[in-house]
């Protein structure tokens, strides 16, 4: 089938309908499907024949992604896809997705997008409601955590430099270390020092060791500190630095806050959890990725600032062919690092829309429930070791006398088997495994007999 590039007729039409039928299978089945990284050399062969001068045509290029490409590509939204932070889109903000694409929306100035950023915009309001911010915040949705927490502390910089009225020798940000990678990532990008705050017992970074840790160093080594990041919701154990006493520090020593939320803030909107966030209407920024646990496809991040004036004056791109449109109401390019940028906040608001907010609510509490329930199980169990008491949806725990080599082989075993994904993490050096619930149809009954298999489990 040759579909005509840009024209639209009968050939098209059909091919068109085909793949939207294909995405619409996909949605229904993709937990069905056996998959396997299959090895670079084998995919390179079976699809050697795909790009040449006349192409292959449209229904051809659709089965090799069909039967070659896709078999080879993990379902992050299986239910039973316990690692990493897995995704949960909904469907209707997955359909919508197709919509966004087949709409061609320049969603970086109000000039060519206003409406897509209107509808991004009220979903980045029902966030900074959730957080508690004034309202004059607001943000922008770029592609994922890391940038987010990139542009964030650029304009953190920004503020700090603008303020100081000079730059400093060295920069520096305050974390701990169980702040996600990409926090360090963008140090480095940024050419900035991690000043290490050490954590609680619970990994927790709180007011008080924030303190110590700045008391303990000279005046020199503090001159360019410009913002701490605490995490809501760390990725590897899911726990929730003490935001309000952070705050209190940040105040007092006119530091930026930034919270790094991708995963956790999505609990903003929990009956269970929101608690766990008291303080987060005081940072200066936060991010929460909806293509985590708010039910929206890739890629999708919740930028969001306090007072966002000084984020544009960070961000904003600047050259006469430029300048020469009209920047409108607000203009999402100046508050990240970007230009052109795919509205990829609608997803999320025409799930929003569609579901309404309760559902969004109701969906993120059963995911805690369902891993409180676990985590109960696992330390009612001979044999387990519960590390932590969660406070979201991520569980940590032991088998007795299990080493990393152990949980390393049972856990590529029953992943290439497709039965389920759990991999192996470490807490305070001990190896353990880690489970992270985002999909409300994760079954309790399903997850507990993982520790059956566990109990019984022999390397073969
Ligand atoms: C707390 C936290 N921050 C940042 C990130 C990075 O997000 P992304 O992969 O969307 O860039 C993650 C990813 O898991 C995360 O859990």
């Amino acid at each position: 089938m040759a579909p005509s590039m840009h024209a639209w007729d009968d050939e098209t039409n059909l091919f068109a309908h085909s793949v939207i039928g294909y995405a619409i299978e996909r949605l229904r089945l993709s937990k069905d499907t056996q998959w396997g990284a299959h090895p670079a050399a084998e995919l390179r062969a079976a699809i050697d024949h795909a790009l040449t001068p006349e192409g292959v045509g449209g229904l051809e290029a659709l089965r090799l992604f069909r039967d070659v490409l896709l078999p080879a590509c993990r379902p992050m939204d299986d239910p039973m896809n316990l690692a990493y932070v897995p995704t949960a889109p909904s469907v209707a903000s997955t359909m919508f997705d197709l919509v966004v694409s087949a709409s061609s929306i320049f969603g970086g100035n109000w000039e060519a997008g206003a409406g897509a950023i209107a509808a991004e915009n009220q979903a980045l309001r029902w966030l900074s409601d959730l957080a508690g911010f004034p309202p004059e915040a607001g943000g922008v949705f770029v592609s994922g955590g890391s940038a987010a927490n990139l542009s964030a502390l650029v304009t953190a910089r920004e503020v700090f430099t603008e303020r100081r009225g000079s730059r400093p020798a060295r920069y520096t940000v305050a974390a701990t270390e169980e702040v996600h990678a990409s926090v360090r990532a963008a140090a480095k990008v940024m050419d900035v020092d991690v000043l290490a705050v050490p954590t609680d017992e619970f990994g927790r970074m709180t007011g008080d060791a924030l303190q110590e840790a700045l008391d303990g160093r000279d005046s020199d080594a503090l001159t360019g500190l410009f913002a701490v990041v605490a995490t809501g919701g760390t990725t590897n154990a899911g726990v929730v630095d003490e935001l309000d006493t952070i705050a209190d520090v940040c105040a007092a020593r006119g530091l930026w806050m930034h919270v790094d939320g991708a995963y956790g803030l999505a609990a903003l909107c929990s009956t269970l959890a929101r608690h766990r966030f008291h303080g987060i209407e005081r940072a200066d920024s936060f991010g929460v990725d909806p293509h985590k646990w708010l039910f929206a496809p890739y890629d999708s991040a919740a930028l969001v600032y306090r007072d966002p004036t000084p984020a544009a004056a960070t961000h904003a791109q600047h050259g006469a062919y430029l300048d020469a449109v009209n920047r409108g109401d607000w203009n999402p390019s100046d508050y990240a690092y970007h230009l052109s940028r795919r509205a990829r906040g609608l997803p999320l608001w025409f799930g929003l829309a569609t579901y309404g907010t309760q559902a969004y609510t109701d969906a993120v509490d059963s995911a805690i429930r369902t891993a409180h329930e676990f985590a109960a199980e696992v330390a009612a169990r001979p044999g387990f070791r519960l590390l932590l008491p969660p406070e979201l949806s991520v569980v940590l725990f032991t088998r007795d006398g299990w080493t990393l080599e152990q949980y390393s082989a049972w856990s590529k075993q029953r992943a290439s088997e497709g039965r389920y994904l759990v991999v192996p993490t470490s807490w305070r050096g001990e190896p353990c495994l880690r489970i992270c619930i985002v999909h409300p149809r994760t079954d309790l009954a399903a997850i507990t007999e993982i520790l059956d298999d566990l109990a019984t489990w022999a390397a073969t």
